[in-house]
């Protein structure tokens, strides 16, 4: 402190020392007083604090013998390393500062500190929030690198407060590997037009007719929002860039990267230019991310012939992931509205397209071909008990517009997209459904265990082929045919035209625990991800059944349930009725895994699904 204070009044001594050089410095300082707007700004120096013989590195330098040395860590007994140094040593140095009296309050509180847990045991240190955080997304980060991503973006959301930092957030995951493509829609901002213009927007089962005058404003507010995402973007971009220029240069690049069609008439409805989606300009857009840079579509599509036409942006979107094989594509919603579990009143966080598909069904929302999204809501009126009616639910608009989005969700899916999300405008949703564990949108995957069902008696001859060689071979234990019979409800099956190509068994025991065995998949059809499909699949059971430590016995496969997060433990490990009938005399050895949650095995798939 001290020499800090004499550094602040320090410029005096400077001064002294400077000898003939004063009258220079008292010219120059005198310029500098006169400098009254330097003054005004309220510089606590006068002229006589001022050397100015200074330069700006000697103004900011720290004095070396203002440095003291603290231990920001706590130290412990034993030869464990702390900073590259051992402990021992480490401790001696914080003797030494004790010497010189040189420490300040808060060393002595670390001294005392590190003393007292020489004697205690010191608790683990704490990892930071943020590393931990950050560790944990590592995974996601190597995994979604080089992937290609399509974002809709409803125009509403350029109202939105949080729409500066969405688009920084859209940059980095830009910045961290990803290939993006971005649909942005306009349909607030022509509502609005049309509104000020005091015309009436003209729609037939609630899809817009775009009449000459109607597609004129479409082409100003298309353009409109375009430019203010290219706007927003190259902000974001210019701020993720820097030290490698070529390396993280981006740009963003929109033009006419897919071809439209017309409606046409249907049901005697002329919808004008009114259009969808024909083809989507595939190697164009690889061009423009092997430059490293951004896709931006807008709703305006140009047909062979020229004309221009009004396409859907949420048809759009999911056409052009389908398109581009993109891994994922994020629907950003408005209004913000998610699934909840009736019964256990929990968000549902994830959801198989099969349930997605049965949900649609529910409430009666259909995708069609040519673009556009309906929610049938006549002759609905059945209740359930005192829970709403399905009638009811769909009165609310936010109910509707999440419908719409799972829609184009299972659209997109059955397009060939890997995974879709539907994120609420809350700020940071995109990162954190990306980069964290536990998400923060829906998730909609693909059924990756399509082919897997549970066995029965007469899946047993098939099982048999498939598990004797490996019996033969003692990698597996023998099991009886009868027994076979008895316990079939625990085994799964994997089938392609009606031909078992792998199987797995799944046994529950007392206190969470569960076992998965007989894990085999036919010689021809390995090496093509059905062994993790089958253990998803299982997996996915134990959670299910609440069961979430999950044990293997093996004496050939061990790396292949450790590459999948399993860590080998002792036979006390296994629970008790376990235990009591573990073969001792084959000394197979244990790996268990512990299953928090969906997401857990959400990020494995990820892997695998890639
Ligand atoms: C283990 C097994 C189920 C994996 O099935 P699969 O469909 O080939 O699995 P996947 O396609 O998901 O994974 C294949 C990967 O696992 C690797 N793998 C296969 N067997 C392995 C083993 N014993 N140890 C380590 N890795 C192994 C393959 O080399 C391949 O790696 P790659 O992707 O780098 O080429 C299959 O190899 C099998 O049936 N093995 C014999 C039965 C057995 O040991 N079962 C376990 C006891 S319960």
């Amino acid at each position: 402190m001290e020499d800090r204070q004499s550094r602040a009044s320090g410029g005096e001594g400077a001064a002294k020392g400077s000898g003939d050089d004063g009258a220079a410095a008292a010219d120059m300082s005198n310029k500098f007083n006169d400098t009254t707007a330097i003054n005004n700004v309220g510089s606590p120096l006068n002229s006589d604090e001022v050397d100015t013989s200074e330069t700006s590195a000697q103004m900011l330098a720290i004095d070396p013998a203002a440095i003291d040395f603290v231990s920001v860590i706590s130290h412990k007994d034993g030869n464990g390393l702390l900073n590259g140094l051992p402990a021992k040593e480490l401790e001696a140095i914080g003797d030494d500062d004790d010497e010189t009296s040189n420490t300040g309050a808060a060393s002595t509180e670390l001294s005392a500190a590190a003393a007292a847990t020489s004697e205690v045991e010191a608790p683990p240190p704490e990892i930071p929030a943020f590393v931990k955080m950050f560790r944990g997304s590592a995974n996601y980060i190597a995994n979604h690198r080089g992937t290609t991503a399509v974002y809709h973006i409803p125009g509403d959301l350029l109202e939105w407060d949080g729409i500066n930092d969405l688009i920084d957030d859209i940059a980095l995951t830009w910045l961290l590997g990803m290939k993006l493509v971005i649909v942005i829609g306009c349909r607030p901002q022509i509502d609005a037009r049309l509104d000020h213009k005091h015309i009436d927007p003209i729609r037939h089962s609630s899809i817009r007719v775009t009449d000459s005058d109607t597609l004129r404003i479409v082409k100003e507010e298309a353009g409109f929002v375009r430019f203010e995402v290219e706007r927003q973007l190259a902000r974001s971009l210019r701020v993720v860039k820097s030290a490698h220029e070529d390396e993280f240069s981006g740009n963003v690049v929109s033009g006419n990267f897919y071809s439209a069609q017309p409606f046409g008439v249907i049901d005697g409805v002329d919808y004008m230019y009114t259009g969808f989606p024909r083809r989507i300009e595939v190697e164009k857009i690889r061009q423009v991310h092997q430059a490293n840079d951004i896709v931006l579509l807008t709703t305006l599509g140009v047909s062979p012939s020229g004309e221009i036409f009004n396409v859907n942006s949420e048809s759009l979107a999911a056409t052009a992931a389908g398109s581009l094989g993109a891994s994922k594509i994020v629907y950003f919603t408005v209004r913000g509205t998610a699934f909840r579990n009736k019964e256990t009143g929990k968000i549902i966080q994830n959801l198989r397209v099969t349930d997605a598909r049965n949900l649609l069904q529910h409430y009666r929302v259909k995708i069609h071909s040519k673009g556009f999204a309906t929610v049938d809501d006549t002759g609905i009126d059945e209740t359930e008990g005192d829970k709403p009616s399905r009638d009811d639910m769909i009165q609310s608009p936010a109910t509707v517009e999440t419908l719409l989005k799972a829609g184009w969700a299972v659209s997109a899916l059955d397009r060939g997209v890997k995974r879709a999300h539907i994120l609420a405008p809350t700020n940071g949703a995109l990162l954190q459904e990306l980069y964290t564990r536990d998400g923060s949108g829906t998730l909609i995957s693909r059924d990756l265990y399509e082919g897997i069902r549970p066995a029965n008696v007469n899946d047993v001859a098939g099982i048999y082929d498939l598990i004797n060689p490996l019996v033969e071979a003692g990698t597996l234990v023998p099991r009886p045919r009868d027994v076979m019979e008895r316990d079939i409800r625990s085994y799964y099956v994997y089938t392609r035209d009606n031909l078992i190509v792998a199987c797995g068994q799944l046994k529950r025991f007392e206190g969470g625990f569960a076992e998965i065995g007989c894990l085999v998949v036919s010689r021809d059809y390995r090496s093509q991800g059905r062994g993790d499909a089958i253990l998803g699949y299982l997996e996915r059971l134990c959670l299910q059944c609440g069961a979430n430590k999950v044990f293997v016995l093996s004496t050939q496969t061990m790396e292949w349930f450790v590459e999948r997060g399993f860590a080998e433990v002792g036979v006390n490990q296994l629970p008790p009725s376990r235990r009591a009938v573990y073969n001792h005399s084959r000394r197979s050895k244990i790996y268990m895994k512990h299953i928090d949650g969906d997401r857990d095995l959400d990020a494995q798939e990820l892997w695998w699904n890639r």
